[in-house]
């Protein structure tokens, strides 16, 4: 079953027939809201809001732990995610929507494994490619249905918030090689990696990131929200289309982002 991942800005999504509510406790405490089931054009699918309903879970507070593994306990092997960034390039202005095919982690101190338990041996998941390509596929192949631009590569440097960069701090992220920004990559594609479900994120731009274009001085976040409820009407659209198209994905296939 497919999973969508909501983040700033989708804390819902309207064109769901909602079927069921569900609350789901997990070895590693409750995810950040019920787990909401429901339909998409008759095409079932389940939907979390990752920083709640009420948008009130900052992004180092979240339980990924908890999110990935209630939806692993609810049968879900598919995991198609959303999660807001700022773009470094210069290319990626607001409206953009990029789909990552790398990662760089800056967080700390939060719970990135299932495996750190006494009895629980340690795993070392490869995480080279850290999206899985067909879902990448997936998400593509929706996007280019209603003809919606998707930025089809992207490094994504995922800090540790809940404050934005420095200027400086993004000038090291770009040297780094990151084209875009936010704080909620990571660990949730780790983790969800760690349980062997497909996952891929889209990510919509909603501002330039810290000391580039019109954030050269300063970054005004309730601009940067109302420009994203824009963009999230069209991330929608790829949504409703990814669902209607949806064929289950192979475990996290590989084929060459690399090069
Ligand atoms: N930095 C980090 N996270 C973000 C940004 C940003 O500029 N914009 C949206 N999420």
């Amino acid at each position: 079953m497919l999973a969508i991942i909501g983040g700033t800005g989708l804390t819902q999504l309207d064109n769901l027939e909602i079927t069921r509510r569900l609350i789901v406790r997990t070895p590693y405490g409750e995810p950040s809201e019920p787990l909401i089931f429901g339909e998409i054009d008759g095409r079932e699918v389940m939907f979390l809001a990752r920083h709640g309903i009420g948008h009130t879970i900052p992004p180092h507070g979240v339980n990924y732990r908890a999110n990935i593994f209630a939806l692993h306990l609810q049968g879900v092997t598919e995991i198609a995610a959303v999660a807001t960034v700022g773009g470094i390039s210069a290319d990626l202005a607001p409206g953009s929507i990029v789909m990552p095919h790398q990662i760089i982690d800056y967080t700390h101190g939060r719970k990135n494994t299932f495996f750190d338990g006494i009895d629980l041996p340690v795993k070392h998941i490869d995480f080279t490619e850290p999206y899985c390509n067909n879902m990448r596929a997936n998400w593509q192949a929706a996007a280019e249905s209603i003809h919606e631009p998707l930025v089809l590569k992207g490094v994504y440097a995922t800090t540790q918030g809940p404050r934005l960069e420095t200027a400086a701090e993004i000038d090291r992220l770009e040297n780094d090689g990151a084209t875009i920004v936010g704080m909620t990559g990571m660990p949730e594609a780790a983790l969800a990696r760690e349980l062997e479900i497909s996952y891929a994120a889209i990510c919509p731009v909603a501002n330039h990131a810290a000391g580039r274009g019109d954030s050269l001085h300063h970054i005004q976040y309730e601009e940067l929200v109302e420009h994203l409820n824009q963009t999230m009407v069209r991330v929608r659209n790829i949504i409703a289309a990814l669902v209607k198209q949806n064929g289950l994905c192979k475990l996290n296939e590989r084929t060459e982002t690399r090069k």
